[in-house]
Parts: C-alpha cells; structure tokens; sequence
C-alpha cells in the first residue's frame, strides 16, 4: 500500500424523497442560482417541478440553462458562462447525469476567469476559484456527483477532454434512487459499463502489487454493479437494485477505491474519450468497446492480476494466462448481455477510421501523461475491437 491523502468535501445525502433539500442546502451558497440540466428528462418525469419549487420555496431566484447534451459541448458550456456573468449567479445546481454535472462544474470553473474555459482541459491554466456547485443526481454512472473531476468536448478541434480540481466537487449532492427509475435500458447499462471501467483502470493499472484492502474492495463493487445493474434490466422499478447500483457507481470514482494504489492511469478513458469526440457514442458504450481489447492487451504484459480478477469476480480457477483471458471473455460476454456494443462494427465504425481515432487520442495520452501509448499501441489496441 502507498502513502495517500484522501479528503472529499462533498456532503451526500442519499434515499428517498430527498429532492426537496436540494433549496435548503443550496440557500447557503447564494440567492441568485443557475439551474443547469439536459434535453428534458427531467421536465418528463417531474423532476423539474420538483427541483425549481424546492428552490423557490427556499427563497432562491433562478435562472435556466438547459439543453445540455451527452458528451458535453464547449459551446454550450461558454454560453451557461455568459449567461451566469450577465445574471450576477452566485451559485450553480446540476440536476441530470454526468454531462449535466460536468456541464456545470465548467461553468463554475470559467466564470471567475477571463480565459476561454478549454484552457483548463489543456492543462495550460489551473483551476483556483470555481463558484458554489450543488446537485441532483439522476443517473447512476459517472461518479462526477462525489469528484472534481469534468469532461467536454471541445466541437471544434473534435477532442473530448479530462480535467480536474477538488474546488469543483459539488459542495452537496442528492441522490435519490427511485429518480433513475426513468433512465432507459441503454443508458442504465451503458452507466454499469462506465462505473466498471473506472474500477478497472485503478485496479490494473496500479504497479503496487500488494493492495489487498483495495482489490477486494473494488472486486465487490465490480460484481455489485454487474448484479444490480441485471436486476434494474430486469425490472426498472427494483428501488434497491437502483440503489445499489447508484451507490456503487459513486463509490467506484470518488477516490475510495484508488487510495493507497500510488500512480495509476486512465487509458481506457483515454482512448474512449475519442470515441466519443469523432462519433458521438454514449461514453459507456464506448468503453465496452475498449474494455476487453485494451485488458487483452494489458494481460499478455502482466496476467498475474487479470488471473485475480477472472478467479475473484467470475470464480474462475487455474494459474495461466489462458484463465486471465478466460475472465476478460466472461466480462466481454456481460457486456453483450446488457447490450452495450463490443466492437467497432456493432458502433458502425469502420476499421479503416482507427489510424485517424488513434491520432485523436494522441494528445490526451499526452496531457494525462500515458507516455506508454504511442499511436501503435492505440491502434493494436483499436485493432482488437474491430
Ligand atoms: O439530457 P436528458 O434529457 O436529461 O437525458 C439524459 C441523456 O439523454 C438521460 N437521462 C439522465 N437521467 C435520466 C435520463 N433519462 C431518463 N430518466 C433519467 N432519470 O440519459 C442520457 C445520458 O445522460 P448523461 O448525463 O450523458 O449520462 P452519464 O451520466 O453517463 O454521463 C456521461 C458523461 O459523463 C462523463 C462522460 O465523459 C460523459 O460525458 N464522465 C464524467 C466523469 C467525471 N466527472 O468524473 C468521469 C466519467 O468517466 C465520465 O467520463
Ligand atoms: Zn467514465
């Protein structure tokens, strides 16, 4: 186990009927309030009304910035900017997914600066104000309820970038389960596939050897997610598989589960992030995509904790790299159970695009310092998911 500092400043308040808090706890934070969220999900399933009442009653005047799209974009982050400067907002409130919440962490973090916000995906300036962020949580996936961290694209340059700061963690986020009971087959799955993914990048990417707390820790989110997440496929309405799932989902990157692993990387992000960018795929069916090829790659290097993983989440025995890529097989065939795409094709990519997706990527290996991916290595690993 490494040395770690671990510290998450957001407040959880999690279970039903929970919404109506979500004027009280942002009340401390301002008067004048940005309510950001998506495409209109929340208007259909009257998470809208439930939200705008709990902040007017709570005395808060609100402005809208809706129509925030998956994968978000820059644009519409630079205009939520101009919009908040103009309105004098003191504080921001993220009620949707991972696009909406990253959507409003950007916001947060341009409005007190006189730079273009992409400068903070660039790694050229650094983050050192961000206004107030609260949020409603209302899909179990990206964790961006409980870390700093954001991801957008930028339309313009086609690239979807990373970025972090612990300044951008919502000071309070409400997670009410039964507000996933709308989210679609699609989406639920392609949230699992995501929340897997974070696990998995810490998990095999740690060069610590002897993390036994962690690998347990994570093994058990990862076959908790697999089975609540088949149970709400199942019945959408299942209140303690949503629950599970969005707890687990939260948990799998809001720092717990890295602690004590010292360096570790994102290059299934990495490599997903362009996926998304070029093609506009959901980000989970992205990864399930990238997953299997990328660990296939990554087992031929280092079987011994892909051996772990197939004996400990699929209950696998045998001590050779053909039981290491036995359990990948097991998790490539979960991800087709659940429907998300598990190969370029079935995404309608063709292969000859990987030179160019590989070339995309490139700068974010970069910025994220994956100095072991070359444009070769992405491709052979691009290759794998034809
Ligand atoms: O836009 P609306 O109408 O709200 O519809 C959304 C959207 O179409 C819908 N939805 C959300 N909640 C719903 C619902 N539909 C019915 N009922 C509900 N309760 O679901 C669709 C997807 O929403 P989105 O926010 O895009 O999904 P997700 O939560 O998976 O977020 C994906 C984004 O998170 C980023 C990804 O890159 C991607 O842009 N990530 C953020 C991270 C972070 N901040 O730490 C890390 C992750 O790796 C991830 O990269
Ligand atoms: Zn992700």
């Amino acid at each position: 186990m490494q040395n770690f500092v671990l510290h998450n400043p957001t407040t959880i308040i999690f279970g039903t009927d929970t919404v109506h808090q979500i004027g009280r706890e942002t009340a401390p934070f301002g008067k004048k309030v940005l309510l950001v969220y998506g495409q209109g999900s929340i208007k259909n399933n009257n998470i809208h009304a439930q939200v705008t009442s709990a902040l007017q009653q709570a005395g808060l005047d609100v402005v809208e910035h809706g129509g925030v799209r998956s994968n978000p974009l820059l644009s519409h982050v630079q205009a939520g900017i101009a919009k908040a400067r103009l309105n004098r907002v003191e504080a921001i409130v993220a009620v949707g997914g991972g696009s909406v919440i990253d959507s409003a962490k950007a916001i947060a973090a341009g409005i007190p600066v006189d730079h273009n916000v992409w400068q903070f995906f660039r790694g050229k300036k650094s983050i050192r104000s961000a206004l107030p962020l609260t949020c409603v949580l209302t899909l179990a996936a990206s964790g961006s309820e409980m870390n700093g961290g954001m991801v957008i694209t930028n339309e313009l340059t086609r690239q979807k970038f990373g970025t972090g700061n612990r300044l951008l963690n919502p000071k309070v986020s409400i997670l009410d389960p039964s507000l996933t009971f709308t989210v679609p087959a699609d989406y639920t799955a392609y949230g699992a596939v995501d929340a897997i993914a974070h696990i998995l990048e810490f998990y095999f990417t740690t060069r610590d050897r002897s993390t036994p707390v962690q690998d347990r820790f994570m093994e058990g989110l990862v076959i908790n997610i697999m089975e609540s997440c088949d149970k709400v496929l199942g019945n959408p309405y299942d209140y303690q598989g949503r629950a599970d799932l969005m707890w687990a989902a939260t948990l799998a990157l809001n720092g717990w589960t890295a602690a004590g692993l010292g360096m570790v990387g994102f290059p299934m992000h990495m490599i997903e992030h362009s996926l998304s960018a070029l093609y506009n795929i959901a980000h989970g069916a992205g990864l399930s995509i990238v997953i299997p090829s990328w660990m296939r790659y990554q087992a031929r290097l280092n079987p011994e904790k892909f051996m772990q993983f197939a004996h400990r989440v699929f209950g696998l025995s045998g001590d050779s790299e053909n039981c290491a890529m036995e359990g990948i097989a097991y998790l490539q065939r979960w991800f087709t159970s659940v429907k998300s795409p598990v190969s370029l094709a079935a995404a309608g990519i063709q292969a000859e695009d990987i030179p160019l997706i590989a070339e995309n990527a490139l700068p974010l290996a970069k910025l994220w310092r994956l100095k072991d991916y070359t444009k070769e290595i992405i491709m052979e690993i691009l290759s794998g998911c034809r």
